[in-house]
């Protein structure tokens, strides 16, 4: 029995909203969806911490012991909500080809109708919160913003570290700014009275693209990239399209800068898929041996790029927080990142320590006995992973100790080159350098990677994900090939010189399933030959596929790497790469009706000189 009915509060929008076509869309919403409560967030702190407060006593957070963890949570998600659901994921175009033959289609009007039912009452018991937000420094001419209304108090918080979140974005707005519409329900109405779960969800899940309109409409869960609809829904898919359109580019990449000893600094965008280590590399720390390097982050997942009047692409990171990847992070592979996660961190799907801490599978030792992300009780012996291998934490992009200087900066910082690197336990090479734009773009296009537990489904199988985008490009991916080689076209017509691009690959193993490259902040030694080699001071072996390092063009000092471990990992094998191009060709032919002849003539030309 509910004896203290709260008085309903006004679903009035505050003083501060000015926005007549917004309020008019929240009433139209709350009309559908019933909300009991209308909530306006303002991104304050009273805000977040009332909110966390109200999910400490539901039981949604746990609070961490503030002597080890200050004012950080953890929370502990249904488990068949753990990832992002790409099977769930749909691309509405009017035309199905627009859509692409990578993407979920559905015909706008039927999925509209399909919502349409779904959303229905769906929020019934549940407050709905109006959460402003802009994607990229407020008010900056780069900036989009996007207004989010969601049953989920944890959306908001994670909103409130992910972007620019809060009562501000409405003085940009004005009385009749532009704005992504968002919609997001966990899809589990309340009956009065009834008792809530501590992470509501719905087997039944729609995540789902408008792209002609730019709407986003996402239902049934409530975890990463499935909610936080700022991110893989607007900055990649929708803002994917808005680039298109107007000549930039949306990329799934992290965004570093790397001062040489002599004090130079360049800017590198690196597209991995997920769970492939971008926040690893954004975060990087050079070995000791190699004195006088520095790595910066500017972002650590997307990357908005814009080509600038000087004919450079200049990039910001759109977000302003990390959601990343937990298990395997510690203070040896990513110390950056731990120094990160001090305090103010949401943790979600992490186990919980007996003091109150948290802890994942490659933290540090494990603990004698900790409560596992599903709730249990867990010990080394008990065969499970405590923490979910995708656990992730989410924090403010400023606690981080190595944050660009730039990273804020609404101008970007000019890219000096491009990498792309899958997770391969063969075949690709360490590291090989495309000899122009064309073989870029192509390495790129192919991209292949064994699949990981950032999204729900099989794991381990090698896809290709071309630019790591495969589950966040917009529209077709033929016409997103077409798009970079037009802009790559366009710069070189204006006298510009491109960003270099590489393709590396941290993840080939030996015969006992090892990693053979001992990767982190080893990696330095390969970023440092690719900026010695865009300053024309490094030396490297032209094969088939691009340029490679030789065993002496590499920095070993300090490090015991043998010229034979290394030749195994820098290679070509042409049967593996015979059996490469057939996948290759396998996915232009899935591709071929708007697929950029350049790329298939290319692609003809590297099976010639394979014998193929
Ligand atoms: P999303 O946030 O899902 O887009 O992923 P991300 O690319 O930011 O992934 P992240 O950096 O969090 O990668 C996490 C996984 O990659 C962890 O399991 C790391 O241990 C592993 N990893 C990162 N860098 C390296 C490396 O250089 N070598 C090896 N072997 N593993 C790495
Ligand atoms: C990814 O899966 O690439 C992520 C995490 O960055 S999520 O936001 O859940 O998509
Ligand atoms: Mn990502």
């Amino acid at each position: 029995m509910n004896a203290t009915v709260s008085p309903k509060p006004s679903s009035d929008a505050p003083g501060w909203v000015k926005h007549a076509r917004l309020k008019a869309w929240v009433s139209e919403i709350a009309a559908l969806t019933k909300p009991d409560h209308i909530e306006w967030c303002d991104g304050s702190q009273e805000e977040y911490d009332r909110l966390c407060e109200l999910m400490v006593k539901s039981g949604t957070l746990h609070r961490l012991n503030p002597a080890k963890r200050p004012n950080s949570y953890l929370a502990w998600s249904d488990p068949s909500d753990v990832a992002r659901v790409e099977d769930r994921t749909f691309i509405c175009s009017e035309k199905e080809e627009d859509a692409g033959p990578t993407n979920n289609w559905t015909a706008p009007a039927a999925m509209r109708e399909k919502l349409n039912g779904l959303f229905a009452g769906c929020m019934r018991g549940r407050t709905l919160y109006v959460i402003p937000f802009s994607m990229g420094p407020l008010g900056s001419p780069i900036a989009h913003i996007g207004v989010e209304l969601s049953d989920s108090p944890y959306v908001v918080v994670n909103m409130r570290l992910m972007t620019r979140m809060g009562r501000k974005v409405y003085d940009v707005l004005g009385a009749d700014g532009e704005f992504v519409p968002c919609v997001h329900s966990v899809g589990k109405p309340l009956a009065a009275g009834e008792a809530d779960v501590v992470w509501p969800c719905n087997d039944t899940k729609y995540i789902v693209h408008y792209p002609e309109s730019r709407q986003i409409w996402s239902f049934g869960s409530g975890y990463g990239g499935n909610a936080l609809l700022g991110k893989k829904c607007f900055a990649l898919r929708i803002a994917s399209t808005m680039g298109r359109d107007e000549g930039w580019m949306a990329e799934h990449m992290l965004v570093l800068g790397v001062t040489s000893p002599q004090g130079k600094k360049m800017h590198v965008a690196a597209a991995f898929p997920s769970a492939c280590g971008k926040t690893n590399f954004a975060m990087l720390i050079p070995p000791a041996s190699l004195p006088g390097w520095k790595v910066t982050t500017i972002g650590d997942d997307i990357a908005w790029i814009k080509p600038g009047p000087d004919g450079r692409l200049y990039a910001i990171n759109p977000e302003a927080g990390y959601f990343g990847v937990a298990p395997g992070t510690n203070e040896k592979t990513n110390f950056n990142c731990m120094a990160s996660l001090r305090e103010n961190v949401l943790f979600t799907n992490v186990a919980l320590t007996d003091d109150g801490d948290v802890w994942w599978e490659g933290m540090g030792p494990a603990p004698k006995h900790c409560i596992d992300w599903q709730g249990k009780d867990w010990t080394p012996e008990s065969g499970r992973k405590a923490a979910h291998p995708n656990a992730r934490f989410t924090v403010a992009a400023v606690q981080n100790p190595a944050i660009d200087p730039e990273w804020d900066n609404p101008a970007g910082v000019a890219i000096d080159a491009f990498i792309v690197g899958g997770r391969r336990s063969d075949t690709v090479p360490l590291v090989t350098e495309a000899r122009n734009w064309l073989e870029g773009v192509y390495m790129a296009a192919t991209l292949g990677s064994e699949t990981t537990a950032a999204a729900a489904g099989a794991q381990g199988v090698v896809r290709r994900d071309p630019f790591a985008m495969l589950p966040f490009c917009g529209y077709n991916m033929s016409s997103y090939f077409a798009h970079w080689l037009k802009l790559g076209e366009k710069l070189q017509a204006v006298g510009a010189t491109l960003p270099r691009i590489f393709c590396v690959n941290w993840f080939q193993t030996d015969a006992q399933g090892k990693f053979v490259w001992p990767g982190f902040g080893e990696n330095m030694r390969i970023l440092k030959w690719m900026l010695e080699r865009i300053e024309g001071s490094a030396q490297g072996e032209e094969n088939l596929f691009g340029i490679t390092p030789r065993y002496e063009d590499i920095t070993w000092e300090g490090l015991d790497f043998g010229a034979d471990k290394f030749k195994h990992i820098t290679a070509i094998d042409a049967a593996a790469w015979r059996k490469e191009l057939g996948l290759h060709a396998e996915l232009f032919g899935k591709l071929k009706n708007r697929l950029p002849v350049e790329l298939a003539n290319f692609q003809s030309r590297l099976r010639g000189s394979l014998g193929m």
